[in-house]
């Protein structure tokens, strides 16, 4: 039987991803959560993850640090905990080089938009501005631009002339929670297919 792939999940806010992930995780046999790092105190993931017993870790980036100290931070635990994949929901900070050689296209990200359409901070409202007829999602591998990295798959959120932006983005995050467990399933079985 293959080794089970053992995950971080990396956060920033309210973890809505994570909590799917990490409900996928409990029922796969591929992949396993073996915790999640959030830069923000008081964050809501931290309360999911606990919630499901899973180890929830703040590590902020403080102003006394480089990037460099506060990925290797992130590191350490990383290597302690036998972490092999990362994936980031809705983690705030933009990850360097340092950080990535250590998991080569072992970093996972979710943006909601179709790349390469509306990188950045704020998909979701770049897209709604723009009033396109639909956005959507996209899960790829993080490289050392902002949502530059290979794409692994795409979902289509559509965005309907009546929507507030509240409502597309409620709509748009409802989907990304049951795409993303999808893709990562779907990913793991491949991987293993090829090992
Ligand atoms: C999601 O829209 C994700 O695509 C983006 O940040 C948001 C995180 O939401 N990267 P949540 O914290 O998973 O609820």
């Amino acid at each position: 039987m293959q080794k089970k792939a053992r995950f971080a999940i990396f956060a920033s806010g309210s973890g809505s991803n994570a909590e799917a992930i990490i409900k996928w995780a409990k029922e796969s046999t591929l992949a396993e959560v073996v915790c999640v790092i959030c830069n923000k105190r008081g964050a809501k993931v931290h309360e999911r993850a606990r919630n499901h017993q899973i180890e929830s870790l703040y590590l902020p980036k403080t102003s006394l640090m480089t990037k460099t100290e506060y990925e290797n931070g992130l590191l350490l635990k990383l290597k302690e905990r036998g972490v092999d994949w990362v994936c980031l929901a809705g983690y705030m900070i933009i990850l360097s080089p340092h950080f990535l050689t250590h998991f080569p296209k072992r970093v996972i990200n979710i943006h909601p938009s179709l790349l390469p359409f509306f990188p950045g901070k704020d998909g979701y409202g770049d897209a709604f501005r723009a009033r396109v007829e639909k956005s959507g999602c996209t899960i790829h591998f993080v490289d050392e631009g902002i949502d530059t990295g290979t794409i692994i798959a795409q979902k289509e959120i559509p965005l309907y002339p009546e929507d507030t932006l509240e409502q597309f983005k409620e709509r748009g995050l409802a989907i990304e929670n049951a795409f993303y467990p999808e893709v990562l399933e779907q990913l793991f079985a491949k991987n293993n297919e090829d090992t």
